[in-house]
């Protein structure tokens, strides 16, 4: 078997996903996730775009022992130079270079020619390799590059010292019979390719990123990048893990593998849609929801025969336990500290007594107790921003022929509280004006979504919000049983967020193209 190299960009190109945007904490999380997922490289960022994915790099490439940290850069000295500040502390450093090859993007982005685009590259990787070892060099949009100009750059890229060379399907145009034969061209026509691995980079646009990352395997790349749900520019890119489970269910097919803990998929999957807030779709690949549901009564059937009639792959190989012990609310601490071993957290006991004390507050509304009430609850609170605000209660008048209103109040630092109604068009603006108005923060709602943890009348509601002010925008999340109460919890935990990261350095990265 043939091992194959999982590049994880989820704190990359993932994070440039519309309205995506992590924090240094977030960041950490993820990415010791990732470690724990067991990539083998993992791009953090890209230190050039500014302070705050400078910052973010650095903190991961800390936080990281046992998987190479990358970080994105032009082919420019001073973007080389943010590279090797933030991964100064790196266990295992990667610089990633970039510059577009393909005719579209030297006419119109670079205004350079074939030869410029060829001296430009060689002379970044030679610099970069005075001060890192490993180089990956991605022609960008090499999918759209004639084949006889990618060779020779793939060539250049090998002799200036590259030691992966990428192929991105930047646009998400290729074909899998079309991608595949570029990894083949490149094996049989480029000389020295075999000192360097070859990586394949897909977008989705055309719902095809998976499909060509496995012809790309099929032809020889010995590396795929991606993220974790998809997630990334526009469509998105490859998803590793339907990656992973296709290399895993068809092994015979393919022979070739990852060294992924395939049961840490879930648990991955959950923590990237909770801190990005890019909610799964029901029937995405391996980690949607339904995706090991069988609703026919025919699936049922055969199902209940034996499993493999419809099943191909089990829900425990990536991390889904069938919970065999559902809590409620005569359930005492000692099961509730098993249940939290079991599903894989292991708290200090004044976080364990906090998560029970709302595990009760929970039984309390909600009979039975599932597995995803608990894991949402424990994650509401993931990452600890320091409440300046806390939301204490609400009220509303709703009735469908009257103006809604709505009450809050709110707990300060210093034990004080804040007070405040409105009026809106519906419950939750009204909860939301009157919010602002206790806070006094001018905040824009960019985006609002919610969905229910689990099935059921007294199912978790689960809310996310994006609130902008100027510059910024921040992912703001709250659980309830009550969806006003989720919506409140979320509004009131993105202002937290705000004024946290008004004090933190600049994130803005509206003045840097990726040219
Ligand atoms: O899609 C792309 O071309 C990229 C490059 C920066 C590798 O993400
Ligand atoms: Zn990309």
């Amino acid at each position: 078997m043939r091992k194959i190299y999982i590049f994880d960009t989820t704190l990359r190109d993932g994070e440039q996903s519309p309205g995506v945007n992590l924090n240094m904490q977030e960041k950490v999380e993820i990415a010791l996730q990732l470690e724990k997922l067991g990539v083998d490289r993992m791009e953090a960022g890209f230190p050039a775009a500014s302070p705050g994915d400078l910052a973010g790099v650095s903190a991961v490439a800390r936080a990281v022992k046992n998987a190479s940290v990358i970080a994105l850069s032009r082919s420019r000295e001073q973007d080389i130079e943010a590279a090797r500040e933030a991964l100064k502390d790196a266990q295992d450093p990667c610089l990633h270079l970039f510059l577009a090859t393909s005719p579209i993007h030297r006419q119109h982005k670079l205004r350079m020619e074939k030869h410029q685009v060829l001296e430009t590259a060689e002379a970044a990787i030679r610099y970069a390799k005075k001060y890192f070892s490993k180089i990956e060099f991605s022609p960008e949009d090499a999918g759209r590059t004639e084949l006889d100009f990618l060779c020779e750059v793939t060539e250049m890229a090998i002799r200036a010292g590259a030691t992966v060379v990428n192929i991105p399907d930047t646009v998400g145009y290729m074909t899998p019979y079309e991608y595949g034969n570029i990894f083949k061209t490149l094996k049989e026509n480029v000389p020295g390719i075999e000192k360097i691995q070859l990586s394949a980079h897909c977008h989705d646009d055309l719902g095809m990123a998976t499909a060509n990352a496995l012809a790309a395997i099929l032809n020889g790349a010995d590396q795929i990048e991606g993220t974790i749900n998809g997630i990334g520019e526009r469509a998105g890119n490859t998803s590793i893990e339907e990656v992973a489970m296709a290399l895993e269910t068809r092994q015979e097919f393919f022979q070739a593998k990852t060294t992924l803990t395939l049961s840490e998929i879930a648990r991955t999957s959950r923590l990237v849609s909770k801190l990005t807030g890019m909610v799964v779709p029901g029937n995405k690949a391996i980690v949607g929801a339904n995706a090991f549901a069988h609703e026919s009564g025919i699936h049922q059937d055969g199902m209940l025969k034996e499993k493999t009639t419809y099943e191909i792959m089990s829900p425990e190989t990536i991390g889904l336990k069938e919970s065999k012990l559902v809590l409620g609310k005569h359930s005492g601490r000692h099961a509730f500290r098993e249940k939290l071993v079991d599903l894989g957290y292991n708290l200090d006991d004044e976080h364990v007594n906090a998560a029970f004390a709302k595990f009760k507050d929970l039984a309390d509304k909600k009979k039975n107790v599932t597995d995803e009430d608990i894991v949402a609850l424990l994650e509401e609170k993931l990452i600890e921003t320091p409440e300046v605000f806390s939301l204490e209660t609400i009220q509303v008048s709703y009735g469908n022929q009257s103006t809604p209103t709505a009450t809050v109040r709110i707990k300060l630092l210093d034990g004080g509280y804040l007070e405040e109604a409105a009026v809106g068009n519906g419950s939750v603006d009204a909860i939301y004006k009157a919010i602002d108005k206790a806070t006094k923060e001018e905040v824009e709602l960019d985006d609002y979504s919610i969905q229910s943890v689990t099935h059921g009348k007294d199912a978790l509601g689960e809310v996310h919000v994006v609130l902008k002010q100027g510059d910024y925008a921040v992912l703001g999340r709250g659980v309830s049983t009550d969806i006003l109460e989720a919506s409140a919890r979320a509004y009131v935990d993105a202002i937290n967020r705000l004024i946290e990261k008004r004090k933190s350095p600049a994130r803005s990265r509206d003045n840097v193209t990726l040219i």
